[in-house]
């Protein structure tokens, strides 16, 4: 869990009580969302499969903040589990004001190794899902008559990165989607971005990936020198749900320290 300087960073009076849904918001960018919602006072519910990591997370929020996030086991790429989570998060917090699409897995594979049902596997848990969270929480929000939904993708479309091609197809995918649903739910006063992001320096990214070549390859392709953090990501998403953003829909937010 990252530390929040509280008395630096941006509050939103808009974000205190609202409902928020963060998929994946166990580990790596999701918890630091998960947290940076708990401390603006909204009341958060997060869905993951790493059971353990989400617990503690939650445990570690609960006595800091207003509202304590609530953890739903869930494995995404089960639709009906999905459907029947959301459910059960409206039951506790009320009608999903804010929903963040984040759950993903950026697992390497080659090109020519990729098979029909790997293809389909991956495409589950990177893309499907966030399609069928905005569809089951769009109803609360047209009852309301606003809501903010953020999807996370990823600049590896456009770098283009290698390596991991049907991940990098889900995370192009995901731009497609939010334009078309921005415009399917502009007129119930619905917005849809999404945040791509660079480097990102998660547990995750460090324990996999992370080698001198791979931090310098990093500060020479960003035009910002300093490894950019989840909290980078999760402060452009909570300006994302907050009312300050409300003119900005069907949009591709970019935080990447300026790669090139
Ligand atoms: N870290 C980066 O550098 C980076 C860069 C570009 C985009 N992104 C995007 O940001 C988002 C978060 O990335 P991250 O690096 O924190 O990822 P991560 O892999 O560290 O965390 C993803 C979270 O999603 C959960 N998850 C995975 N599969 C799931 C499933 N089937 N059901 C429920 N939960 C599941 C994991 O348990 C984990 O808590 C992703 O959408 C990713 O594509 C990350």
């Amino acid at each position: 869990m990252e530390t929040q300087k509280e008395d630096w960073f941006a509050r939103y009076p808009s974000l205190r009580g609202r409902t928020v849904l963060v998929t994946g918001g166990g580990s790596g960018i999701g918890a630091s969302i998960v947290e940076h919602f708990a401390y603006q006072g909204a009341r958060t519910v997060f869905l993951d499969v790493a059971e353990q990591a989400a617990k503690s997370l939650a445990a570690a929020l609960a006595t800091r903040v207003e509202y304590a996030p609530v953890f739903l086991h869930c494995d995404l790429t089960n639709i009906q589990a999905l459907q029947a989570a959301i459910k059960k998060a409206e039951e506790l917090v009320g009608p999903i004001e804010v929903l963040v699409n984040n759950a993903a897995n950026d697992e390497r594979h080659k090109w020519d190794e990729v098979t029909p049902a790997y293809w389909d596997r991956m495409m589950d848990v990177n893309l499907r899902h966030q399609f069928f969270t905005m569809q089951a929480v769009a109803p609360g929000m047209k009852s309301h008559g606003k809501g903010s939904m953020i999807n996370l993708s990823s600049i590896s479309w456009m770098v283009p990165s290698t390596g991991l091609p049907v991940y990098v197809t889900a995370k192009a995918g995901i731009v497609g989607l939010t334009r078309t649903m921005s415009r399917e739910l502009g007129p119930f006063g619905i917005r849809v971005n999404c945040v791509l992001p660079g480097a990102i320096l998660t547990e995750k990214q460090v324990r996999l990936w992370w080698t001198s070549e791979y931090r310098e390859k990093i500060m020479t392709s960003q035009s910002i020198r300093r490894q950019l953090m989840p909290a980078d990501v999760a402060r452009l998403v909570l300006f994302l749900a907050s009312d300050d953003s409300s003119a900005i829909t069907g949009q591709s937010h970019i935080v990447d320290g300026g790669w090139v």
